[in-house]
């Protein structure tokens, strides 16, 4: 997150986070969503050439939501959803920053579903900044307990 910072510095554009007030712990895989949402801040950067990028998380619904808004490139409506396969950039991206691979959504998408949640991109076009928005279900301690004694049984029902 330093980096970016400093990355934020160098662009002179604003950066601000807005936590959740009724913050609390969830279970997730910590080095995953650590990714998705370096990815998404990185990419926020990357694509804004001025003005500011926000974060903000809150929690609604038992589910943990987090939404990272620019002023940037923005996105064309027709690519709002053909940005999260694998390999897909922008048209045109290429010549703002020539070494994507097109993969950081796309390993978002998988992380994020992998923890039962969704991930999209908001846009109201060219030059009208970005949002996305991932949000990821909160799941009881309770389930996590039956979740891992039914992990521990088959792992033991597969021991000869
Ligand atoms: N905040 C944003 N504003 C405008 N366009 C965006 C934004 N985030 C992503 N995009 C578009 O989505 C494409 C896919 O993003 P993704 O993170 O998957 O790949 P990348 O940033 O090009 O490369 P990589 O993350 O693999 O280095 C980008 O190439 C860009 O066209
Ligand atoms: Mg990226």
């Amino acid at each position: 997150m330093k980096e970016l910072d400093a990355q934020a510095k160098n662009k002179k554009l604003g950066l601000t986070f807005k936590p959740a007030s009724n913050a609390q712990k969830i279970y997730v895989d910590p080095d995953k969503v650590r990714e998705v949402i370096l990815n998404l801040v990185d990419n926020a950067i990357k694509y804004t050439p001025k003005g500011k990028v926000e974060l903000e998380t809150y929690i609604k619904d038992k589910a943990f939501h987090f939404v990272i808004k620019d002023t940037g490139l923005g996105i064309r409506q027709s690519e709002v959803k053909s940005l999260f396969k694998k390999f897909v950039r922008g048209t045109g991206i290429a010549q703002v920053n020539t070494q994507g691979s097109g993969l950081g959504l796309y390993i978002a998408q998988r992380v994020v579903g992998e923890h039962g949640g969704k991930i999209w991109a908001e846009s109201d076009g060219l030059e009208k900044g970005s949002t996305f928005h991932f949000y990821l279900p909160i799941i009881k301690a309770s389930d996590i307990a039956v979740i891992n004694s039914a992990a521990a049984k088959s792992a033991s029902a597969e021991k000869p």
